[in-house]
């Protein structure tokens, strides 16, 4: 009786020992796994980085002709860009045209002494106004009336110099070429001078290619009478018509 009763209590000392060793063998079993585990998402994550690095990669390896945006498309073009073979050159060499510096912009504007009626102003102002006008002469320029600023603002000795006529003057009497004329217009129409210096008032010669040549002032404005007449768009109407016929 007292001998089963000992074999009962070590048997139940055996298992218990047998349970402990199984804790601890599932113990471990279990941190093999976490370790495991962990190690397995941290292949994960770089996997799925890998997948997208990839993936990433493979689309921006077009396919000849295909960018993912316009610039991209513009840099990859323009990398072999040799600058353009156009030049107006061809068409304004024959014109006869000065070189101008204005504000960072230098272009070419039509040389203007040569295309002066009364040019050189010399040949008959050799003497100041006051003594050629006092002589009984023909009036010279009956054909020149000033229609600009009012009379108060403007009159001949504005822009011409009595005793230099072969230049024009600016208002503080400093000498103004005539090839120049702009400087005297941009004294008080700073604006219009300012776009024009730039492009954006007035009107190429020829082409749009450089090197640049535009219109200056005085070949599409008279100074002694700027302002262009006002006037209605073309009609076709029944006075068109009847005109026509
Ligand atoms: C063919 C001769 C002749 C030539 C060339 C000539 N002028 Fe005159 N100009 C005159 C005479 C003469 C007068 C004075 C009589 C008059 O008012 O018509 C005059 C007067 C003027 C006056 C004063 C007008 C006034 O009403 O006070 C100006 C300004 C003038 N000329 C500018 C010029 C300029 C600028 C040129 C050159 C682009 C020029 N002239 C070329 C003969 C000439
Ligand atoms: C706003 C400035 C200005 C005023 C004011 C002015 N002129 Fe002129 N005049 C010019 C310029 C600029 C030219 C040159 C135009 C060109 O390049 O075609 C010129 C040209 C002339 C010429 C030569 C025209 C030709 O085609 O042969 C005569 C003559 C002349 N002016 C006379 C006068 C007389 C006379 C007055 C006064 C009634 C007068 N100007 C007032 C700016 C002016
Ligand atoms: C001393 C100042 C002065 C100078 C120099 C001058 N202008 Fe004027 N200009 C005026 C004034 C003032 C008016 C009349 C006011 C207005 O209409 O804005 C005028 C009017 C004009 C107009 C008509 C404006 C409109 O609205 O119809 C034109 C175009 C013009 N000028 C061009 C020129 C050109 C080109 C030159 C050079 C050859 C020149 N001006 C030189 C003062 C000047
Ligand atoms: C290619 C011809 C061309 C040239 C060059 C040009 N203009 Fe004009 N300009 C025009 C025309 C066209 C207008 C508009 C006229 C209208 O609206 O009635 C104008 C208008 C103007 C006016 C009136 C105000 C405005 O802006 O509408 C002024 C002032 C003027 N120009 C001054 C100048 C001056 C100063 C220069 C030179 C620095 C110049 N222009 C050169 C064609 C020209």
């Amino acid at each position: 009786m007292r001998i089963g009763m000992i074999h009962r209590v070590l048997d139940s000392i055996k298992a218990f020992r047998l349970d402990c060793k199984e804790a601890k063998r599932r113990s471990e079993v279990m941190k093999v796994r976490k370790a495991l585990h962990k190690q397995y998402r941290k292949r994960k994550h770089s996997l799925v980085c890998l997948l997208l690095i990839a993936t990433v990669t493979a689309s921006c390896k077009h396919h000849e002709e295909e960018y993912h945006s316009v610039v991209d498309k513009i840099e990859a073009k323009s990398k072999d860009y040799k600058e353009t073979s156009i030049s107006s050159e061809i068409f304004i060499q024959d014109l006869h045209t000065i070189e101008i510096s204005e504000g960072g912009h230098t272009f070419l504007i039509p040389e203007r002494k040569g295309q002066i009626k009364s040019y050189a102003c010399t040949e008959c102002h050799t003497k100041p106004l006051a003594q050629l006008k006092g002589k009984d002469l023909k009036k010279a320029h009956w054909n020149l009336t000033l229609r600009h600023a009012d009379e108060h603002t403007m009159n001949c000795i504005t822009c011409h110099n009595g005793n230099d006529m072969d230049n024009l003057k600016s208002l503080t009497g400093a000498k103004i070429d005539f090839n120049k004329s702009y400087n005297l217009c941009k004294q008080c129409h700073t604006k219009q001078f300012e776009d024009w210096k730039g492009g954006a008032h007035g009107k190429r010669l020829e082409s749009w290619a450089n090197p640049r040549a535009s219109m200056t002032c005085v070949n599409c404005h008279n100074p002694h009478k700027p302002s262009f007449e006002k006037r209605w768009p073309a009609k076709f109407n029944t006075q068109k018509v009847k005109e026509r016929k």
